[in-house]
């Protein structure tokens, strides 16, 4: 997420049993040229945790994703191009969801990309290299077209070869470039494409993962629940990316309805180690303590509360209003603590 999924907060989701963390978008063309832009786009741990991390990298230029791939590489599990980000901006330097009208230039960034890997001596063979510790994965996340036939030319197109496409995995956010994030995903679109493409390519849905209890859809990896009936069946649909209630819930995918007091805490301890700009933190802080986007609207902190955080004038003053929120809700041992999950079941 753009601003926020810094290091610190990917640790913090990871703690609670997310898989994968993505790396903010990042600009390819200004990666590659720029020292100060490396510096400040990309952190990453060189002690503590450090998350299986995928970088999203904006680009329109197969050399430019190419280059920055082969930089950014040592450092993490796999790149992804951005096909979604509507900014009026991105799409007006034909970044972001403007190359979901581009297909056959983003085949040609993901191949190139993959041969300059190749290369560079990384491995990615995709499942074969699963394994290898030299494994790394390109892949991309799009969103929908409002007539589905051309996403399906777009797919067609970027997996290329059925027996070795291009791409490791595909995320599919199934709204179009216009639909606003507030209108529900298109649910009809997504059961379309995951049961076309399912057994091709792994797919992976982004878009209104809220709770996992309330999620539109059924699968065969997910619990089944007591109000699934109607919803439709997604079998071959392989992992959730959630944004907007992630920040929220850093402990989404361990099951929890609202966010709790300890993954504030652990969110600050991260980032007393992986510092973050001050206003940052405190957005970070006023989305974890409000109301969220479950149907659970508990929040940690009154909007009374939330104001006083984001008067907080220095990082010291911060960490001391947490503290004190959390000794009033029992000091640590207050704290319900979580069983951090060991097996992966969600990104
Ligand atoms: C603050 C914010 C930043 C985002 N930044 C990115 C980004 O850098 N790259 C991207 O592909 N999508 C980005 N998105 C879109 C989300 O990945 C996601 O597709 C969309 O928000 C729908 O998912 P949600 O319902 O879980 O929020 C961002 C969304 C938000 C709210």
């Amino acid at each position: 997420m753009v601003r926020y999924s810094k290091l610190a907060f990917r640790q913090t989701v990871y703690a609670y049993g997310t898989d994968i963390c993505w790396t903010p978008m990042i600009l390819a063309k200004e990666f590659n040229r720029s020292s100060v832009a490396r510096h400040s786009d990309f952190t990453y741990s060189t002690s503590g945790p450090q998350p299986p991390t995928i970088v999203q990298l904006g680009a329109n230029v197969p050399r430019e994703m190419a280059r920055a791939s082969s930089l950014i590489i040592p450092h993490v599990g796999g790149v992804d191009l951005n096909c979604g980000c509507p900014q009026s901006w991105a799409c007006a330097e034909t970044l972001g969801a403007a190359l979901m009208e581009k297909r056959e230039l983003v085949r040609d960034m993901v191949l190139e990309t993959r041969q300059r890997l190749h290369s560079d001596g990384w491995a990615v063979g995709k499942e074969k290299d699963v394994d290898s510790p030299k494994g790394r994965s390109v892949s991309v996340k799009i969103r929908v077209h409002k007539d589905l036939r051309k996403t399906i030319d777009f797919i067609d197109t970027v997996l290329g070869h059925e027996q070795d496409r291009n791409i490791d995995f595909l995320t599919i956010h199934p709204r179009t470039r216009n639909t606003p994030s507030t209108n529900p995903i298109n649910l009809e679109a997504l059961e379309l494409l995951t049961n076309k493409y399912g057994d091709k390519v792994p797919i992976l849905v982004s878009g209104d993962v809220f709770t996992m209890s309330t999620l539109p859809y059924k699968s065969p990896y997910l619990s089944p629940r007591e109000n699934d009936e109607g919803r439709p069946y997604l079998p071959k649909l392989r992992g959730l990316m959630s944004a907007r209630s992630l920040l929220a819930n850093p402990a989404l995918f361990a099951e929890h309805e609202v966010c709790p007091w300890d993954a504030v805490e652990l969110f600050m301890n991260n980032v007393v180690r992986a510092p973050l700009p001050l206003k940052l933190v405190h957005h970070h802080l006023g989305e974890m303590c409000g109301p969220g986007y479950g149907p659970d609207k508990r929040s940690l902190l009154s909007k009374k509360e939330r104001a006083e955080l984001y008067n907080c004038s220095t990082m010291c003053d911060t960490i001391d209003f947490i503290e004190e929120k959390i000794m009033g809700v029992g000091g640590r041992d207050g704290i319900r603590r979580l069983p951090i999950p060991s097996t992966v079941r969600a990104i």
